[in-house]
């Protein structure tokens, strides 16, 4: 196992007091190949340098910009596309039900990254028109890095990003094509706005949401933020909303209200369901 260095170590603990992230030992090799860009861009060569210049009152922006840098961003379009499908097909026609007389709907996307998991959402509502005209849905993605969020608010995805989860068809009929890129349409902007938020920290929000998806962010956290955060995620979930974790992360608290709605799916609720 690669033993991590001083300062190393010091960039390690700035990540994980600014955002809850850990970096192991065994994921410290991410830290040279994340922060190469940062090293050519002050003409350093290693992190001992670059932990030197944090200290220096003229570098002050320097460490936002190490935490954004090691950030893991990665996301793409219907990302793990069967839990996308179960959410379409079995989830929506409940929630559908659920607020048929309100007919409005908030959902949260905790750890949005560049916004392909909102954006993902967005285009099941517009696929299923008929459920849903006259419904006033509201799509909140948030996350903690600041050029994620700019990403995300820009609409704006290159070539690769946009075929990233996307048969041709759903790029066309949901993307122009512009002269920076492929551009989100109105349509999915109207129903999507982003954020920068700490998921450490409280949110104030007008009302609860219906459902939060806070997926492959609790990955991660130690034991301890994890259920921080996800007390945090519970204060602003209507006490029958619905909370989706990514594939492969769980509620591991026997004191948690979330119970798992079905073996399988990462979907959790406080109270008792059947899908
Ligand atoms: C691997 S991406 C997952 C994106 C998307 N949810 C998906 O599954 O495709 C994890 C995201 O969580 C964000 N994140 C990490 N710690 C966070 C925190 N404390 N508050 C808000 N966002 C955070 C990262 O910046 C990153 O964009």
């Amino acid at each position: 196992m690669t033993m991590i260095s001083g300062s190393e170590r010091i960039i390690a603990n700035l990540l994980a007091s600014r955002t809850g992230q850990e970096l192991t030992n065994s994921r410290s090799w991410r830290i040279g190949t994340a922060l190469s860009g940062i090293f050519r861009e002050k003409g350093i060569s290693n992190t001992d340098q670059l932990v030197c210049m944090l200290d220096e009152p003229e570098h002050s922006h320097l460490s936002q910009q190490v935490v954004e840098a090691l950030l893991n961003n990665e996301t793409y379009f219907f990302r793990d596309r069967a839990m996308f499908d179960q959410l379409a097909h079995r989830v929506l026609p409940k929630i559908a039900n659920q607020r048929a007389e309100s007919k409005s709907l908030r959902i949260l996307c905790a750890g949005c990254s560049t916004g392909q998991e909102a954006l993902s959402l967005a285009m099941i509502f517009l696929e299923q028109t008929g459920r849903w005209t006259d419904w006033q849905i509201e799509i909140t993605g948030v996350d903690v890095s600041h050029s994620a969020i700019a990403t995300a608010r820009s609409g704006i995805y290159s070539q690769f990003e946009v075929q990233r989860g996307l048969s041709v068809a759903q790029m066309l009929a949901n993307f122009s094509e512009t002269p920076m890129g492929w551009e989100a349409n109105e349509n999915l902007r109207q129903m999507t706005q982003f954020k920068v938020h700490n998921v450490l920290h409280p949110m104030t929000t007008n009302a609860p949401f219906d459902m939060i998806l806070c997926r492959n962010v609790l990955l991660y956290f130690d034991q301890a933020t994890r259920q921080n955060v996800l007390t945090r995620l519970l204060e602003n979930l209507s006490p029958d909303g619905w909370l989706m974790l990514g594939a492969g992360e769980t509620v591991a608290d026997r004191n948690s209200p979330l119970m798992p709605v079905e073996k399988g799916i990462n979907l959790f609720r406080t109270i008792a369901t059947d899908l």
